[in-house]
């Protein structure tokens, strides 16, 4: 099995103001030394950069991602932000396709992949995260619709380009419900993608891919979805806002790889 080194995201997604994110980021700085595990937050667009000058000076190896971006360089798109305002605050990672882009904004497949490749030409990372409704999952849908939602969101992409490309599985039933996919359950749907990117690419470049599982993913729970064989970390919401359950979780996945 190919080594993947685990990556844990924490998604504030529109949550904290400014003393709190940097309340949490020298809180996560003192207590996460990164050995073995990338770990990324994902502050809102005001706070990435005084999030980003916190790691800075305590030295600490977390990376400060944003949570969408908009795939044209500049121009009158109100209320949009680009990829090189993101590079300007010290951002080299951008989250594409999250389910409450997706399903409460109401983003498609084909803005998603114009915004993967604007990230990919600007030499950005791309968490893309793709996951099934709790209908679809209930018709027995969820390999059909994740097959979909990669396929669509990484047309075009080339496999050198895949080096830099992470997946996000979040069933959206368990994002923010407390409801977890079971680890066997999980462990199913992160091979099928894989299986998926092995069809686009090759097993070499569907090997190298890291999946990252999200959706409820908590202290208690993460140990056992992340020694899953094919989930390569977490993206984490609500748990990501408390220092001790972050660290917890990225211990666990720290745990798994040791
Ligand atoms: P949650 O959110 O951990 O609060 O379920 C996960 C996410 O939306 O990335």
């Amino acid at each position: 099995m190919a080594s993947r080194t685990p990556t844990i995201g924490g998604n504030w997604k529109m949550n904290l103001h400014l003393q709190d994110a940097l309340d949490l980021a020298t809180g996560l700085a003192d207590a996460v030394t990164g050995a073995g595990v990338q770990v990324t937050v994902f502050p809102a667009f005001p706070y990435l950069m005084p999030v980003a000058s916190v790691f800075a000076n305590k030295h600490s190896p977390i990376r400060v991602g944003a949570q969408d971006c908009y795939h044209q360089p500049n121009g009158a798109f109100t209320g949009e932000v680009s990829l090189s305002m993101l590079q300007d605050v010290g951002c080299s990672v951008v989250l594409i396709g999250h389910s409450e882009r997706r399903h409460v904004v109401g983003e498609a497949d084909a803005l998603i992949n114009q915004k993967v490749h604007a990230a990919l030409d600007a030499g950005f990372e791309v968490v893309l995260a793709i996951g099934e409704l709790l209908e679809q999952r209930e018709q027995g849908m969820t390999d059909f619709v994740n097959y979909g939602q990669v396929c669509l969101g990484l047309a075009g992409v080339s496999a050198e380009q895949m080096a830099r490309v992470t997946i996000a599985y979040e069933p959206v039933w368990a994002i923010g419900t407390g409801k977890t996919a079971t680890p066997e359950d999980a462990q199913q749907a992160h091979a099928a993608i894989r299986g998926c990117l092995k069809g686009i690419y090759n097993d070499e470049t569907a090997q190298a891919v890291r999946i990252q599982y999200g959706g409820s993913m908590k202290p208690g729970n993460a140990g056992d979805l992340l020694a899953q064989p094919d989930i390569d970390g977490g993206l984490i919401g609500g748990a990501s806002l408390k220092v001790e359950d972050f660290a917890a979780i990225i211990d666990a996945a720290a745990g798994v790889t040791a």
